[in-house]
């Protein structure tokens, strides 16, 4: 028997105790011994739940239990997880999290005590929610030369802009969904400003290049911009809108971004909805590969977590390689990267086509009927020329960056 303690019995912690019940059989035959929850720390009681007798509210308790050999951590937010993780670690115990804040802003030192401690840090859940990514990232693909990671990385916007695009719901409306069905943050502003999509893709980056990103550097835009009118040009366009958290690594140049994207119907990342993630993962042997599931929710985000403690009980008496080093990776600045621009002008595309041409070169234009503005979808250019081109104009009152 291994014994485990998860830390925060909310939405993905109850889920791991879930999974571990349902699949027990499953799991102790792969794992070869079975895994039992000794403790759930929360500060909240839960009276009626299955597992109401497990429930502490002092983390000493499984800090100082030899019995307990791994930490699950589903809190969520970087402090007090840190504390608890960092002592969990150094009181001798693997640590799997969820925690995708805790492992971008202190994933490099937690690594690092893991490791002189022959001890495992690992974070499937961490990003993509049920979709295995971490694992074929730093398993399977590990003698690749990742090039390009980019997708969409967040279920709570990618439902929020489905339900935007495809049924007229307001963002309100779809972003108060979102939190009933158990996907959106605490703070729902980590998910609609992109905050959370950064964190994500500054893990992947960092796995795939060893170093260690500093998400603060990562350009971030969120979808709060994003509006009911853009969904009705891109429809036209034959369009859609996604946020994109993307990072290119090439000739040892990495430029990481997060930001909503207008992409074509060619675009494998166009029909995905929902809740769902997918990440477009481009090796430089085995080329383009494309990992799709639910990417928030219960029950997949705890298949990932359990499937974590799995491979801590196979493996508990040596530190897997797995993460980055202190070493900081440099990111090349956002303005050297290359973007074609969705603009919406104010005024009538016939009077001001001459003098968006002049600037822009050729551009495909888009009217709505009975409106008093029109858009224009621009060729591709680095960022640093948009910004010093389009600064001729006052009117224009939106932009989203296209790769078409
Ligand atoms: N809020 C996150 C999302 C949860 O919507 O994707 C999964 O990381």
């Amino acid at each position: 028997m291994i014994y485990a303690a998860v830390m925060g019995y909310g939405t993905i912690g109850s889920g791991v105790a879930e999974v571990l019940e349902k699949n027990r059989d499953v799991i102790t035959a792969r794992t070869g011994e079975e895994i039992q929850v000794k403790y759930i720390l929360d500060l909240r009681e839960f009276p009626g739940d299955p597992n109401e007798d497990k429930v502490i509210h002092d983390f000493s308790v499984i800090e100082q239990d030899d019995d307990v050999k791994i930490v699950v951590e589903t809190m969520g937010g970087v402090r007090p997880a840190y504390d608890f993780v960092k002592a969990s670690l150094l009181a001798g115990k693997h640590v799997v999290t969820s925690n995708k804040a805790l492992v971008a802003a202190c994933g490099t030192e937690l690594l690092q005590i893991a490791r002189e401690k022959g001890l495992n840090f690992f974070f499937e859940a961490s990003v993509g929610g049920g979709i295995p990514l971490i694992r074929p990232l730093t398993g399977a693909l590990a003698g690749e030369r990742i090039v390009e990671i980019s997708g969409i990385l967040n279920g709570t916007t990618n439902y929020i802009l489905t339900k935007m695009a495809k049924e007229g719901q307001t963002f309100e409306e779809a972003l108060r969904k979102a939190q009933e069905l158990g996907y959106a943050e605490r703070n729902p502003e980590s998910d609609v400003e992109g905050y959370d999509t950064c964190r994500k893709i500054s893990i992947l980056t960092a796995l795939a290049t060893g170093r260690e990103v500093n998400y603060e550097d990562v350009y971030t835009e969120g979808i709060t911009a994003v509006t009911d009118t853009d969904f009705k040009y891109a429809a036209k366009l034959g369009t859609s809108v996604k946020l994109f958290g993307s990072s290119r690594m090439e000739d040892g140049k990495v430029s990481v971004f997060v930001c909503p994207m207008m992409i074509a119907q060619e675009n494998p990342l166009f029909s995905v909805n929902d809740v769902f993630n997918a990440v477009m993962v481009k090796g430089n042997m085995a080329g383009t590969l494309m990992f799709y599931g639910s990417g928030a929710g219960k029950r997949p985000t705890a298949s990932a977590v359990v499937a974590d403690m799995m491979e801590t009980a196979m493996n508990m008496n040596r530190n897997l390689p797995f993460g980055w080093g202190a070493e900081r990776q440099t990111l090349t600045p956002v303005e050297k990267t290359e973007f074609s621009y969705f603009l919406r002008f104010e005024g009538k595309a016939q009077e001001k086509k001459a003098e968006i041409e002049a600037v822009f070169g050729p551009v495909r234009f888009v009217e709505l009927p009975d409106m008093d503005e029109f858009a224009v979808l621009t060729g591709s250019m680095t960022e640093e020329h948009y910004r010093k081109i389009s600064a001729a104009f006052s009117d224009i009152r939106q932009m989203i960056r296209a790769q078409i």
